[in-house]
């Protein structure tokens, strides 16, 4: 029996990968650091928090985490713990670099030492790519991070990589485009919208209120993601390698999908910071514009080429845009109309 170790089991692709490798057959223990049963909802949703092995677990804290390396001795540690949420790394740069770049070069340096035979993969991200400077982008695209996240993830991404070439260590580094599923987070703004349309549905929310409707994303569905991170860790050599759709999507459009799933047609009217969405059949406003969601620098533009993942990895996105859209929405109309 394979032993793994997942850090940020709790979050959404921690969630997704335990449930993937325990229906594999592997031992699945899970790097904890204390948030409490309230934090096991996902675990919960996906009926697996009785098979994860807990361990209390923290990036921040190196005795902490070679303790849990010496004692769990994994054949594949999976590091998807982050301070994840880009737009709170403007209000918190220091813990985010502490706990996404200096926690990587942690959790490498407990396995060098003392396991390092152990097969490591790296959450990255699109994100490094920033300001990109061509589309779409792939494994060798220039970074250009343009917040506190990116730029922290890009130390971990090169750290990683250095510890392949300078250690002969397996580890890999997965560049992901966002992904969404039904477990989101609801900080981010898929959810934050699928959520809010839900609540509006149902009378418990009045309005949703967004930052920069334009930015456009490259979205796919997190089940998959994961299972390309698996397939990464069982190749011959260990490389990075991108996961997206090859797809963007602006997050106007997401919204007006979302409320469609819902019955509502949504009419715009003003630009930019003034923007309205309006209910078209009653001419109620639904969708308001706030300066204080917008961030210090964007990322405009996403779209990943997943060439390489296709042809190495047999990897290919399923599901597209309006299904992600409708399964979430969908789900979350549920969830309000069960009271969850
Ligand atoms: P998520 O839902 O925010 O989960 C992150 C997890 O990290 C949470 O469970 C959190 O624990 C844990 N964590 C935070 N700080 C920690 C610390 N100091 N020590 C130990 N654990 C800590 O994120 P996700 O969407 O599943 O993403 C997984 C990873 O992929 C992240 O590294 C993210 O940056 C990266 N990524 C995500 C996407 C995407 O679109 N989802 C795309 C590219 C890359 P608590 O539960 O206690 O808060
Ligand atoms: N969160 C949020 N809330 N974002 C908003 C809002 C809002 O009210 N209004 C507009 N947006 C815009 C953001 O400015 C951004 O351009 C876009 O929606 C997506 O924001 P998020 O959903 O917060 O995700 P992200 O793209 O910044 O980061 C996610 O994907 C990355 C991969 O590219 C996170 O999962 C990161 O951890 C991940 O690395």
């Amino acid at each position: 029996m394979k032993k793994a170790l997942i850090t940020g089991i709790r979050g959404q692709d921690g969630a997704y990968l335990a449930k993937l490798l325990l229906d594999m057959g592997y031992e699945v223990y899970g790097a904890d650091r204390r948030s409490g049963d309230s934090g096991n909802w996902r675990l919960k949703e996906l009926g697996i928090d009785k098979y994860v092995k807990i361990e209390y677990m923290d990036l921040l804290e190196l005795t902490n985490i070679r303790h849990v390396i010496a004692k769990v001795k994994p054949d594949e540690v999976y590091n998807l713990a982050a301070q994840s949420f880009v737009g709170v790394s403007f209000e918190q740069p220091i813990l985010t670099a502490d706990i996404d770049a200096m926690g990587v070069l942690r959790l490498l340096e407990a396995i060098r030492d003392i396991k390092p035979d152990t097969k490591f993969y790296q959450a990255s991200t699109s994100e490094m790519f920033g300001k990109a400077r061509e589309v779409p982008q792939n494994e060798n695209t220039p970074f250009h991070p343009r917040s506190p996240y990116a730029t922290a993830k890009v130390f971990a991404h090169y750290t990683t990589q250095n510890y392949r070439e300078a250690y002969n260590m397996y580890a890999c580094s997965g560049i992901l485009f966002n992904h969404e599923s039904e477990l989101r987070g609801l900080e981010f703004v898929t959810r934050k919208i699928t959520d809010a349309v839900a609540k509006i549905k149902y009378g418990i929310q009045d309005r949703l209120v967004l930052g920069n409707l334009d930015s456009k994303r490259d979205w796919g569905y997190a089940p998959e993601y994961v299972y390309g991170m698996y397939l990464m860790l069982q190749q011959e050599k260990p490389d990075n390698y991108v996961l997206a759709t090859n797809e963007t999507h602006s997050v106007r459009e997401f919204v007006e999908k979302a409320f469609l799933v819902a019955g509502f047609e949504i009419e715009w009217i003003g630009e930019n910071e003034n923007a309205k969405g309006l209910d078209k059949k009653t001419g109620k406003v639904l969708i308001e514009v706030l300066k204080e969601f917008y961030r210090p620098a964007e990322v405009d533009l996403l779209i990943g080429d997943y060439t390489k993942a296709k042809q190495k990895l047999g990897w290919e996105p399923k599901t597209k845009f309006d299904e992600i859209v409708e399964i979430m929405t969908l789900k979350d109309l549920e969830r309000q109309s069960k009271n969850i």
